[in-house]
C-alpha cells in the first residue's frame, strides 16, 4: 500500500509537519511519496490515499493548493484521503483570543478538506490544524508527534471513511 503526502510550504513549518506524517506512514510499513507543491505539481496516479496540507495565509490555502486539488482529485476519486493545515496558534488570553478569532478560526484545512470532498475523495472527518508559535513558525511543541498520531488514526480509520 502506498501514500502521497502532498503540502506547500513557505518557511518550513508545513513541510516538518508532512515529512512527519510520510515517516510514520513508513514506520507503518507503507510506501510514501512527499510532493512539494511548490516545487512541482507532478504526483504519482498509483497510491491509495492521499493526504493535503497548506500554510493558512489570510484564512485561505495557497493558490497553489487550491491548483493541487483541482488536479489531484481527478485522480484520487474514491480514494481516501486527510487534510492539514499550519495555523497560528490559538492565544490562551480570551481577550486576545476574540480578538484573533477572525483570523484562526477560519483556516485552511477545513477548506481543503471540502474542496477535495466535493471532488469526490473520500475525506476524513478529522482536519490535522498544527500551530505555529508566531507568524514565521517555529511549529508549537509536540506537533511532531501529534501530525504522527493523526496518521496513525487515519490509516486506521481508512477503510470506513
Ligand atoms: C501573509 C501571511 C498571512 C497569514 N494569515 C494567517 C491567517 O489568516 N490565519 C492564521 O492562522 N495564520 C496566518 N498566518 C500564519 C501562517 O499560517 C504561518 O506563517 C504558517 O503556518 C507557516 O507555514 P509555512 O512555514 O509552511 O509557510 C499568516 C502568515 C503570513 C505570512
Amino acid at each position: 500500500m502506498k501514500g502521497i503526502v502532498a503540502f506547500d510550504s513557505v518557511y518550513g513549518n508545513t513541510r516538518h509537519v508532512a515529512e512527519a506524517m510520510a515517516e510514520e506512514i513508513k514506520a507503518q510499513g507503507l510506501e510514501v511519496a512527499l510532493v512539494n507543491i511548490g516545487q512541482t505539481m507532478k504526483f504519482d496516479a498509483d497510491a491509495d490515499f492521499i493526504l493535503i496540507g497548506s500554510p493558512t495565509r489570510m484564512k485561505q490555502m495557497t493558490f497553489r493548493t487550491k491548483r493541487f486539488i483541482k488536479k489531484a482529485r481527478k485522480v484520487y476519486a474514491g480514494k481516501p484521503g486527510a487534510a492539514f493545515e499550519t495555523k497560528l496558534r490559538t492565544p490562551t488570553d480570551p481577550t486576545a483570543r476574540e480578538k484573533m478569532a477572525k483570523w484562526i478560526d477560519n483556516t485552511a484545512g477545513p477548506k481543503i478538506r471540502e474542496m477535495a470532498e466535493e471532488g469526490g475523495i473520500r475525506m476524513y472527518d478529522e482536519v490535522l490544524r498544527a500551530e505555529v508559535v508566531d507568524t514565521y513558525g517555529p511549529l508549537m511543541p509536540n506537533t511532531l508527534e501529534q501530525s504522527r498520531e493523526f496518521v496513525r488514526r487515519f490509516l486506521a480509520n481508512m477503510n470506513s471513511i
